[in-house]
């Protein structure tokens, strides 16, 4: 029930509705895990000889400065932090020390993907195999403050756990054959399979370790992002099709994921998020959202 109407408020909070739920009461949950890619890198890598940072302005504008955010303000996971009732954003995996990873980490780390090599021509980055381990490792510190594994295993099970991974695999991998092979061993159907087996063995992981309120989300519209517009578009603005159907066979294919896990671990909860749907209208009728400019 509660991850249902977590999922509403991230509907509601796509259009720009808002949900409101008090900030100060206690936190609908305990804690908030969270792994990903720049959409939801808070820091992570500020300390990463990477292309990919964004500690420096004009990032985080309207956020009272740069923090590592790809974002002038807050990202998605910062606002649902507040929709569950935390009275801070969840700290980054770079900085997190002592009792502070009782209420969650992020581990999100921008051009990071499922596939090792993916983003590698940006530089340094911390992959999902890479944000798994850094779990775990804070796994062993929970264990160590609540006493035993028992305890640990029961205070996780209570945790929300967000997870989006896959967009870099296409962007920063697969649709950039300068740097990469992968667009010519896979088709986009074998790639995807191939990206969610290898998803599917990370998420496992989680589970082992404690993990069973699990949000996937889904990729967006890959092409119609900037980057593609700009480069394979062939008007600049019309979105680019072969891009756009590979994200929705990864999508299927991650839904399909999360009803398997629901089946086969009946303790466990996933729930897919629609990113690519609850987006469609922003690229299809950008005005009504103000102030998007494509
Ligand atoms: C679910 O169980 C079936 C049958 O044992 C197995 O083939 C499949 O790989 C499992 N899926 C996941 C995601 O664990």
């Amino acid at each position: 029930m509660v991850n249902r109407m977590w999922a509403v408020c991230v509907v509601v909070l796509a259009l720009n509705l808002g949900c409101n739920i008090g900030a100060r009461a206690a936190p609908q949950v305990p804690c908030y895990f969270i792994f990903g890619d720049s959409l939801v890198d808070n820091g992570n890598n500020n300390q990463l000889q990477s292309l990919a940072r964004a500690d420096y302005l004009p990032y985080g504008i309207d956020f009272g400065g740069p923090t590592g955010r790809f974002s002038n303000g807050k990202t998605t996971v910062d606002v649902v932090a507040e929709l569950l009732g935390f009275d801070d954003y969840i700290p980054p995996y770079a900085t997190a020390r002592g009792q502070d990873i009782l209420k969650g980490v992020n581990f999100a780390s921008a051009a990071a993907g499922i596939r090792e090599e993916t983003g590698r021509q940006l530089g340094g980055r911390i992959t999902f195999s890479g944000q798994v381990k850094n779990y775990q490792n804070v796994v062993s510190q929970v264990v160590n403050i609540l006493g035993d594994e028992d305890q640990a295993a029961n205070y996780l099970s209570k945790c929300i756990y967000s997870v989006g991974l896959g967009s870099n695999d296409y962007l920063n991998n697969y649709f950039m054959p300068q740097f990469y092979s992968t667009g010519n061993q896979f088709t986009p159907e074998e790639y995807a399979t191939s990206l969610i087996q290898d998803y599917s063995q990370q998420l496992r992981i989680l589970y082992n370790y404690g993990a069973r309120k699990i949000v996937l989300f889904g990729i967006g519209q890959i092409g119609c992002s900037p980057n593609e517009l700009a480069q394979n578009s062939p008007d600049g603005a019309s979105c680019v099709d072969k891009i756009n159907s590979a994200n929705q066979i990864f999508n299927s294919k991650l839904k399909a994921l999360a009803n398997e896990f629901n089946t086969n671990l009946s303790d466990a909860r996933v729930i897919f998020v629609d990113s690519y749907g609850i987006f469609q209208d922003v690229v299809t009728s950008p005005a009504q959202y103000g102030k998007y400019k494509g």
